[in-house]
């Protein structure tokens, strides 16, 4: 199975009574692990969480510290754009080069990289000095 097919399995599990809108990530970590994570939506609509942010928490509650590769998939006309924060949060935990596999619920695929996704990351080395 791929990690495609393991975020479409996970995204069936999402709770998403405001927006209807299912996300599933897979993430497979650089243990070989694979972390799940979907989205979980509250009714004080800021304190929902993406399916990026759920797979993060997964692994690191689990013990693994780095991403190898993640997918992200939701039912969409075209593959899903993580968030700005996911963004972000993918960049803390994975390299520039770290595959990214964005895909629609219809087969659609996009093959892209966390650096891609977030030129110019800021990262704790531009706090080195401080
Ligand atoms: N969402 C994600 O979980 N990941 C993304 O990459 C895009 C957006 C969620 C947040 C919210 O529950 C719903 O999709 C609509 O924004």
């Amino acid at each position: 199975m791929s990690l495609v097919d393991d975020a479409a399995r996970v995204r069936e599990n999402a709770y998403v009574p405001y927006s209807r809108f299912k996300v599933g990530a897979a993430i497979r970590s650089t243990n070989g692990n694979l972390h799940l994570g979907c989205n979980v939506e509250n009714a004080a609509y800021p304190e929902g969480t993406c399916a990026e942010a759920g797979a993060i928490a997964a692994m690191i509650a689990a013990g693994d510290a780095r991403i190898a590769e993640i997918a992200v998939i939701a039912d969409c006309p075209a593959p899903v754009p993580p968030c700005g924060g996911c963004r972000q949060k993918l960049a803390e935990f994975a390299d520039s080069d770290t595959p990214v596999t964005l895909a629609t619920t219809d087969g659609k695929r996009l093959e892209t990289s966390v650096g891609d996704l977030l030129p110019g990351a800021f990262d704790a080395a531009h706090m080195d000095g401080v």
